[in-house]
């Protein structure tokens, strides 16, 4: 696990034909795009924290039935200034770094001063964001970076920071039909006000305004909600989206914007800034996208710390919206490379296990309802939202699946009501170790796992023009190759087989090598 947690990953820069066994459908013809942490030391210096590393960019070009890989570091000002140096001179999150660690009094402290409010790292390691034609790679910061979806080449650094006022950025961006982008970030340093603002990137740019040709040069400001705290904004990684609303959660997993701006002085790192309280509440926004405002009342839960967001819709006057949550931010602490150690697997146990939970939101509060009525009145979920005195509205969720994380669905329900969730089957141990297939409607699931198998997070592609929202071609039997209900074809499980591979994916035992499992219809086990 160490090995393959924090060794220095090499870049593949001339693609490798994968081994395929099976059969990849005729119709799935495309690139899929990874990206991730890749390089954890540099010469002697080490980060701190796994989500620190550099990041490395991964393809998989699909075309008639055959898998091509490749890899390539982004080539980042933060990774170029880093390899030059041949140390880690720019901070990440986890890992505070000095630039100039010999220069006098007077010049560290002008230094010092510069990093009060600091200048984030383009290290983006996260995601990839499509936004018109262009593709980024995104992290948390107010930097993205374009790059070439074909080579893997990287181009211009864009700095949200000029379009919106924005520090922080989610790497969790939705996407409408018109392939408009909507995010969020937070403002820490905006005329002293610290807000979270939606924004929103247009699909095209019209002609009358190509003054660039970048739709990230025309985003527009949606809506800002003011944080509760100016100086302890909480800290998201994503959000929901209804066809009518946005569900945004601000929970007491909070950034220090005072300790965040003294850090470098005192040498410690922006994330020894953040911290969980478990005293304080989860308040639950929900803006409703026609007027561009917040929903009057005050919604709240119990604390919690949600990363990610599943889906949300709209049913019978309710907002319904999934999330994995935890009951306390141990996650983040696991994954400090010096916990990553050969017993990390074993020994590396969560706090609590992540679950996933339905909240319903009463988008009209009834003023004559009843203190402590139950204001939901929808008959698909046990989840309550009780009036309370004071006018505010108590959430309870109902607790749906216990187990599991880096939550994927069919994108084409984002939004709208739907069924199934694809998963990572998450335990108490972080590391998965099952590929999940939620129904939420008979709260059944099925799974598949293999010896030495540590899957990533499950990519859904649904066949072109499928009717139904999980597309399987049949049920998944526990015999082999038994035929479906549908009769349409035989499941089937296709393998693309990269030995240059070592970063994630299906891990061969004596870890050479990943996989990429391209359909898993065989071998699910119920
Ligand atoms: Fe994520």
């Amino acid at each position: 696990m160490e090995i393959i947690f924090g060794q220095n990953k090499k870049e593949q820069l001339e693609p490798v034909q994968a081994k395929v066994t099976g059969s990849i459908p005729a119709w799935l013809q495309g690139t899929l795009l990874r990206n991730g942490p890749g390089m954890h030391t540099v010469g002697e210096s080490k980060y701190n924290h796994w989500f620190d590393g550099l990041a490395l960019l991964h393809s998989f070009s699909i075309r008639d039935g055959e898998v091509f890989y490749r890899s390539k570091y982004l080539q980042s000002d933060t990774y170029i200034a880093n390899i030059e140096a041949n140390r880690i001179v720019v901070s990440e999150f986890g890992t505070m770094a000095y630039p100039d660690p010999c220069k006098n009094i007077f010049s560290k402290a002008f230094s010092y001063l510069s990093h009060t409010i600091p200048d984030f790292t383009d290290n983006c390691l996260i995601n990839i964001m499509k936004c018109g034609e262009d593709f980024y790679a995104t992290t948390e910061t107010n930097y993205i970076r374009k790059i070439d979806p074909q080579t893997l080449e990287t181009l211009e650094k864009v700095d949200y920071r000029k379009y919106v006022a924005v520090n922080l950025a989610t790497s969790h961006p939705h996407y409408d039909e018109a392939g408009n982008v909507l995010n969020m970030g937070t403002s820490v340093v905006d005329k002293g006000r610290t807000k979270y603002v939606i924004f929103k990137i247009p699909a095209t740019v019209p002609d009358s305004k190509k003054k660039g040709k970048s739709p990230v040069k025309h985003s527009e400001v949606f809506c800002s909600i003011p944080s509760r705290s100016l100086l302890s904004p909480s800290y998201y990684h994503s959000f929901g989206v209804t066809e009518n609303y946005v569900v945004f959660l601000e929970q007491p997993f909070k950034l220090d914007i005072l300790k965040m701006a003294t850090a470098y002085m005192r040498g410690v790192s922006w994330a020894s800034c953040m911290s969980f309280d478990r005293e304080d509440k989860t308040y639950i926004h929900i803006i409703d996208q026609r007027t561009r405002k917040p929903v009057p009342t005050k919604f709240y839960t119990d604390p919690m710390v949600v990363f990610h967001h599943v889906n949300a819709y709209e049913e019978d006057g309710c907002v319904l919206f999934d999330v994995i949550a935890y009951e306390d931010s141990s996650l983040y602490q696991l994954f400090y490379l010096a916990n990553l150690n050969k017993d990390f697997e074993e020994k590396s146990r969560l706090t609590s296990v992540p679950t996933l939970r339905r909240f319903a939101v009463p988008l009209h509060v009834d003023k004559d309802a009843e203190v402590g009525s139950n204001l939901v009145k929808v008959s698909s979920t046990t989840a309550t939202a009780l009036k309370e005195k004071d006018g505010h509205v108590y959430c309870q969720p109902e607790v749906l699946y216990e187990g599991l994380e880096l939550p994927r669905i069919n994108y084409a329900y984002n939004g709208k009501p739907y069924r199934y969730i694809f998963a990572a089957e998450v335990q108490w141990s972080p590391v998965p170790t099952k590929i999940l297939k939620y129904d939420i409607l008979t709260k059944s699931s099925l799974k598949w796992s293999e010896e030495s198998c540590w899957p990533a997070e499950p990519l859904f592609v649904p066949t072109p023009g499928a009717k139904d929202e999980d597309d399987v071609p049949c049920r998944p039997s526990r015999d082999r190759g038994v035929q479906g209900p549908h009769h349409k074809s035989h499941c089937q499980l296709s393998i693309a087989y990269v030995p240059e591979i070592s970063a994630f994916g299906r891990q061969t035992e004596d870890n050479q090598g990943s996989t990429v499992i391209l359909r898993y219809t065989e071998n699910l086990n119920y």
